[in-house]
């Protein structure tokens, strides 16, 4: 870890790149290698990463862009063409056949009996109907998937992204926990569960490879990510892995009813299963447990992180199925986040996609719960002056000064931040933290709209900053996913002057321009022939592409992936979405001036007069534009929609009607054909259908009709139209059973529903 103090030591007084002379950059950009090559080190081939994700990033594009100013200064063995050493050459690929998914979290027990109540809502049970749910410890290690066939042990595999892991057959094989065979299971059987390391077996493996010279473990999980992930299995068979099974994945024929019942049956076929697993029947049970298990975590003997509370019943946990990522069934109530207190050594601002300027702590190094934490978020500049989001002040109204001793919050996964600071060790000579006015990146004004709290350059796609990370969004896995082009390309290609990437239409027409420029692709550090082609292949590949990858690429704010199909599906075509959103403009702008003379009428309230004349004046400036009846219209589809509420609407048309931003949109829709959402092809025999839901539902409730259906690929509607597919009625069906009739509209009943998307 004393590589991370001397790079933040240095980072701390980090000179900007413009200011550099050749010598600096030049003695940069080696410390710059050597400690990307340490860190990709410590991260792929020792399980033992010594510098978080966020911090190697900055390392490289402060790597790429001081290159970009000294080209003659790259080194042979730049880390900006190095492909960061794949985590796992040597290990064959497993597909998962079901995703291994991760799990939501829960903080306090407000949040646990959210869980409870959401859950009632979406099965439609009273406060007071019975509800079973598992309480067990939240393993801290890491997941493998067992797959056994006719009984033997065929496959072991790690999570991976969760799709794709790593085959770590022969590794699982040693460990004693993991039985190679089992009787009477069903032909397929998958076991999953957490493969961790004991407190004690984790001392005596750091005390052995002390003794032998080889490196230490900072702590017993990624002993045990490191153990596993071994290319030679004697050496994993010789550390002590343990294993205990929490669930499944594929199974050929059921075999459970309830999770408590499938954990018996695990154990009886031989797997370890943690004993402190219990039934519970309501969330007073749920924190009384947590409550047992937090007493007992520290003579446990091995890291847990919290505890998992499951639906029992395996019915109602199918009924409530899946969201994108995590199960609606469970969730991880966590331990409180581990504390540590260090300096603030300084404050950086980072621009990202959308202009936002976040505040960045450089602190020096700190251990924060068996990780070493060199920077933390500072969220945005009231957190950092001490107020809240309403103005109130936070930490009792302490400000946070570089030089300051903080205090850093970490839990989980989630991103380390500045959580309070001791003013008792404040040194005499700090300032108030000024926050820039204008972008770091770009020098255009920064500024912030009434109402929001975060601080926006206003340079578009004039910022490098935000250009670069709107590129970034855009060729990312859930946009444009383009085989070839990472975050790494993109710096390139962006300020590479010949090949010139600054939006998305340049990378379609990077293959006609690199065949005319004097510099040709294939010339460049870390590109032949061969690679310049399979680019342009794959680039050819996604010039067809779904509607909503393309919306969800154009990364304008407040359309995520979600809001990105809901629009797809409502519109169908970029001309119906562009048209739709031009119609609407003078309503969009008729509702911000209605939002301003509110504001003008709550700051008026306040006795905030300045803010008050100045929101009233806005908003009566908007108010002369008259709104057209079609406008009016085509705004109030669009905020009707499923999905799109005011705040996107308004983010939408404001992207749609800024000339630079509509400008770059148009440029790429020239070399686009988007595919729309109805067309594609789908196994669900509902996929690109309107239903309409209406009547009594006996057997789900209205949430979880709606939820499955749109899980399907289906559209639903509140109300039936000559667009509508489908009706499904149940008893007390009305008028929108007898409109549905009216118009020749199939309409089928609760039980042909279920039927109709049975399997599917
Ligand atoms: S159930 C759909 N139960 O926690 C996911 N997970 O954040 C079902 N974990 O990747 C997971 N102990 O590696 C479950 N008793 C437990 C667990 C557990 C540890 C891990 C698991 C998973 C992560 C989810």
């Amino acid at each position: 870890m004393a590589k991370t103090t001397g790079q933040n030591a240095e980072a701390a007084v980090e000179i900007p790149v413009d200011a550099l002379t050749e010598t600096q950059a030049r003695a940069e950009l080696d410390r710059l290698s050597e400690a990307l090559a340490r860190a990709n080190q410590a991260y792929h081939a020792e399980d033992a990463p010594e510098i978080s994700d966020a911090e190697y990033d900055a390392l490289k594009r402060r790597n790429a862009s001081i290159e970009a100013r000294f080209p003659a200064l790259k080194r042979a063995d730049s880390p900006s063409d190095q492909v960061g050493a794949a985590p796992s050459e040597g290990f064959s690929k497993v597909t998962h056949t079901l995703r291994m998914l991760s799990l939501s979290n829960a903080f306090d027990d407000h949040d646990v009996r959210d869980f409870d109540r959401g859950i009632r809502k979406y099965l439609g049970l009273s406060e007071t109907d019975p509800l079973v749910y598992t309480a067990e410890p939240k393993i801290d290690g890491l997941s493998l998937s067992l797959r056994y066939e006719g009984g033997a042990l065929v496959q072991a595999a790690t999570r991976g992204d969760g799709s794709i892991g790593e085959n770590v057959t022969a590794n699982a094989r040693t460990i004693a926990d993991i039985p190679h065979r089992i009787a009477g299971a069903p032909g397929v059987l998958e076991v999953r569960g957490e493969v961790y390391m004991s407190h004690a077996d984790f001392e005596a493996l750091n005390a052995r490879q002390a003794e032998a010279g080889q490196k230490t473990f900072a702590n017993p999980r990624n002993a045990a990510a490191g153990s596993l992930r071994q290319l030679d299995a004697t050496i994993t068979a010789a550390r002590p892995l343990k294993f205990f099974a929490y669930g499944w994945g594929e199974v050929s024929a059921p075999v459970f009813d309830t999770q408590n019942g499938a954990l018996a049956q695990l154990g009886a076929w031989g797997f370890a299963i943690n004993p402190l697993t219990v039934r519970c029947t309501d969330p007073d049970a749920m924190l009384a447990h947590y409550a047992r298990i937090e007493d007992q975590r520290a003579t446990l003997g091995y890291d847990i992180d919290g505890v998992v509370y499951k639906v029992d019943d395996l019915n109602l946990q199918r009924r409530l199925g899946f969201r994108s990522t995590t199960p609606r069934w469970a969730i991880a109530h966590k331990f409180p986040a581990e504390l540590a207190w260090t300096r603030l050594e300084s404050i950086d601002i980072q621009v990202g996609r959308t202009g936002a300027l976040s505040p960045v702590a450089r602190l020096q190094p700190v251990t924060v719960g068996g990780v070493v934490v060199s920077n933390a978020t500072l969220h945005n500049e009231d957190y950092i002056a001490g107020r809240g989001a309403d103005g109130r002040p936070i930490r009792d109204g302490k400000d946070i000064r570089v030089g300051d001793w903080v205090q850093v919050y970490r839990a989980g996964d989630v991103i380390p931040k500045v959580a309070d600071v001791d003013l008792s060790k404040r040194p005499a000579d700090t300032m108030p933290y000024v926050f820039p006015t204008t972008c770091p990146e770009c020098g255009s004004a920064a500024i912030r709209e009434e109402g929001d709290a975060v601080r926006r350059c206003t340079g578009g796609l004039i910022c490098p900053a935000q250009a670069v990370e709107k590129l970034k969004h855009f060729v990312s896995r859930a946009a444009f996913d383009i085989e070839g082009i990472g975050a790494k390309q993109v710096e390139m290609f962006y300020h590479d002057d010949q090949l010139a990437v600054r939006e998305p239409a340049d990378i379609f027409t990077l293959e006609a321009r690199d065949r005319q420029n004097l510099t040709r692709l294939s010339n460049r550090d870390g590109w032949g022939e061969t690679s310049a082609k399979n680019l342009f292949q794959a680039i050819d590949e996604k010039r067809e592409i779904p509607f909503e990858r393309l919306l969800f690429g154009l990364g304008i704010r407040h359309v995520g992936e979600v809001a990105a199909k809901d629009l797809a599906r409502h519109y169908g075509s970029w001309e119906a979405l562009a048209q739709a959103l031009d119609t609407a403009r003078p309503a969009a702008l008729a509702e911000r001036a209605a939002e301003r003379a509110a504001e003008a009428e709550r700051a008026a309230a306040a006795k905030e007069d300045r803010r008050a004349r100045i929101a009233e004046a806005r908003a009566a400036a908007l108010a002369d534009c008259a709104v057209p009846p079609a406008a009016q219209a085509a705004w109030s589809d669009l905020v009707a929609a499923d999905g799109i509420g005011p705040v996107l609407a308004l983010s939408l048309s404001d992207a749609m009607a800024n000339p630079e931003e509509r400008g770059a949109f148009d440029r790429l829709l020239a070399h686009l054909t988007p595919i729309p959402p109805e067309t594609r092809a789908s196994d669900s025999p509902v996929a690109g259908k309107t239903v309409v839901f209406t009547g009594t539902l006996e057997k789900m409730t209205r949430a979880e009709a709606k939820a499955r259906a749109e899980a399907l690929g289906a559209k639903v509607s509140g109300s039936v139209s000559a667009r509508t597919d489908l009706l499904v009625a149940g008893p007390g069906a009305g008028s929108k059973a007898a409109k549905a009739a009216d118009l020749g509209i199939e309409t089928i009943d609760e039980d042909a529903w279920l039927a109709l998307i049975d399997g599917a």
